[in-house]
């Protein structure tokens, strides 16, 4: 059964105090309702993460990180490795997110890398694709997409597979307020689909939670969660509001 998910992504926001508190909020929020039909992530930074993990720990909602070293462990002063972010009671980590990609280089090997660190320490992975304004211009965005996952990802086994999750945010569309439309990402999930099929079969490929992301609010969330083949979202702005962020989570 295909999982759906909305997981929000805090990128460099909020000192630890306020972490903590909007973690208690979410949690308290989620803790109080039935079941949402989606899993419910935060990704928070990594000073956060161990806070955050205690007070989601028998929530409803889990913890993850937004990144980790491409290294089990050693002299890499600043990193953190995949091994400590699951020691803290988090089960996810964000991999190959745009800003990552373009701000500190990280190009397809070290995030196929990073992939297997995290599988390895037993996290799973929300590995991100997607194209720059200027691909999807000249028509390059379903190329260079599946180079993203031919080279970052799909190195691993098909068991393997069954521990990640994919995300696809056109760069174009990340904080700048512009939203892929519904049939454009509808378009691009289901040609992820068919690359997961053709590389690992059908029943991997109908089983993978593929997310949109990009500018997602409660005022696009529910056209584009409608879609057959987009299973949720990554959020990273509206996740940083309460409202927005459970009533992104209810347009599931
Ligand atoms: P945004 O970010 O929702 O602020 O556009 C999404 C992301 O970068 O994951």
């Amino acid at each position: 059964m295909r999982k759906k998910i909305v997981a929000g992504n805090w990128k460099m926001n909020m000192n630890l105090a306020e972490g903590l508190k909007f973690a208690e909020s979410v949690s308290r929020y989620f803790n109080n309702k039935p079941a949402a039909k989606a899993e419910v992530i935060l990704c928070t930074p990594f000073i956060h993460l161990g806070g955050v993990s205690a007070i989601l720990e028998n929530s409803k909602v889990a913890s993850g990180a937004q990144n980790c070293a491409s290294e089990e462990s050693g002299a890499y002063t600043g990193e953190v490795s995949a091994g400590m972010i699951k020691s803290t009671g988090a089960k996810y980590v964000i991999i190959g997110h745009s800003e990552r990609r373009s701000y500190y280089h990280e190009d397809d090997a070290i995030l196929n890398r990073k992939t297997s660190m995290a599988l390895k320490s037993g996290l799973k992975v929300i590995f991100c694709c997607g194209e720059v304004k200027e691909e999807r211009e000249t028509g390059k965005h379903f190329e260079v997409v599946k180079r993203q996952l031919e080279n970052g990802l799909f190195l691993h086994s098909g068991n393997e597979m069954a521990e990640v999750v994919i995300a696809y945010e056109p760069v174009w569309a990340i904080g700048t307020g512009l939203t892929a439309t519904p049939d454009q990402a509808q378009e691009m999930h289901k040609f992820i689909r068919q690359l997961v099929n053709e590389k690992y079969g059908k029943e991997i490929a109908e089983d993978m939670t593929i997310l949109y992301g990009g500018s997602c609010k409660p005022s696009n969330a529910a056209e584009i969660f409608s879609k057959p083949d987009v299973d949720g979202g990554l959020i990273g702005g509206a996740s940083l509001k309460l409202d927005d962020f459970t009533a992104i989570v209810e347009a599931v």
